[in-house]
């Protein structure tokens, strides 16, 4: 069966437990053996945890899919037989342009470069490739075995055949993926998300509501309706369709909007202020940090499990 190959951080563990889950083999390769080593430990560690939890994805079992993940400390051994190559290395466009001109030496004709990047674009990180075709970005969220989307963003350049065999791949092994046309700044999910982060930052800072009762707005409120469908389909069912959705509240939307402020420093007393009331809930420790992760996380399976029990789409 197909090859994987991924760096062994955060991101790249998840891929390839999401992977190895789906029956595929992974091979891991990581600048230092011992980093594969701990990646390789912490991922048993992790699949058990998920076995005990009812929580372990597909139908292998947690050793049949320890048996698919390899890893590799050599660049050029680790892509040979290769189908699809996720690349998971740290947030810095010349770091991963490195990687990339590398691969680009190593790699045949048929091998999908991917990156998981969240913010970099396409034309950065892969003009001038010789496999520029067969490039692509897979841009997950975090984390990526318990929320499904994948943005799959393409360079101009990119062959639709990529495009179509990175889709097919990730539907296979369970994610959601969605396809942008063309790629934007912050893609499609950042776009979304730093508009909400902006006026959550303006309300707050110009007194209107506290930290906190913010959250919930999006925990109790819009979030409970977003988990299952999205703004565009709240409009239509909130009236009996878009047009009549549009027709009753342009006008009133078009009056709120134009109240909107400039975009924020994210900085300074506001700043100050956000930070003193998460903290004082959530203390920015890492273990208060890490079990309240380790809380969202299950909070997420548990959604998982109700979303697909609802069969939201
Ligand atoms: P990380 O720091 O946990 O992992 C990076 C890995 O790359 C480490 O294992 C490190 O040893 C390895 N590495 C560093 N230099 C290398 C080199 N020269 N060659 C090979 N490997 C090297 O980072 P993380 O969080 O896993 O992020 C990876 C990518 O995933 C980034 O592009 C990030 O933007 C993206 N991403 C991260 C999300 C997150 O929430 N952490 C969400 C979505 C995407």
């Amino acid at each position: 069966s197909d090859i994987y190959f991924l760096f062994s951080g955060l991101i790249g563990r998840s891929w390839a437990m999401v992977f190895a889950a789906g029956g595929f083999k992974v091979k891991l390769y990581d600048i230092a053996q011992e980093q594969l080593t701990s990646a390789l430990e912490n991922i048993r560690k992790q699949m058990k945890e998920l076995k005990e939890s009812g929580f372990l994805k597909g139908t292998l079992s947690v050793e049949q899919q320890l048996s698919l993940i390899s890893v590799c400390a050599d660049l050029k051994a680790a892509v040979e037989g290769a189908t699809f190559i996720q690349e998971c290395t740290p947030e810095n466009l010349e770091l991963k342009k490195k990687i990339f001109s590398q691969l680009d030496l190593v790699v045949g004709d048929n091998v999908i470069l991917s990156s998981s990047t969240s913010c970099l674009l396409p034309s950065k990180l892969f003009t001038g490739l010789k496999h520029v075709k067969q490039c692509i970005v897979s841009h997950p969220v975090n984390p990526p075995y318990f929320v499904p989307l994948v943005e799959i963003v393409p360079h101009p350049e990119t062959d639709p055949s990529t495009i179509e065999r990175t889709y097919a791949l990730m539907k296979k092994i369970g994610q959601s993926p969605v396809k942008l046309n063309r790629e934007t700044e912050g893609f499609v999910l950042n776009r979304l998300q730093y508009a909400v982060i902006s006026e959550a930052w303006r309300l707050v800072g110009e007194g209107v509501i506290s930290p906190t009762d913010l959250d919930l707005v999006m925990s109790d409120g819009l979030g409970m309706r977003y988990a299952f469908i999205g703004p565009l389909e709240t409009m239509h069912l909130n009236a009996e369709g878009i047009s009549n959705y549009c027709k009753r509240y342009r006008d009133g939307m078009r009056l709120v909007l134009n109240t909107f402020g400039p975009v924020p420093e994210f900085s300074g007393e506001i700043e100050q202020k956000i930070n003193q009331a998460m903290s004082e809930k959530i203390p920015s420790v890492p273990k208060v940090l890490d079990a309240r992760r380790k809380w969202r996380d299950e909070c997420l399976t548990g959604l998982a499990k109700l979303k697909k029990e609802m069969k939201s789409d």
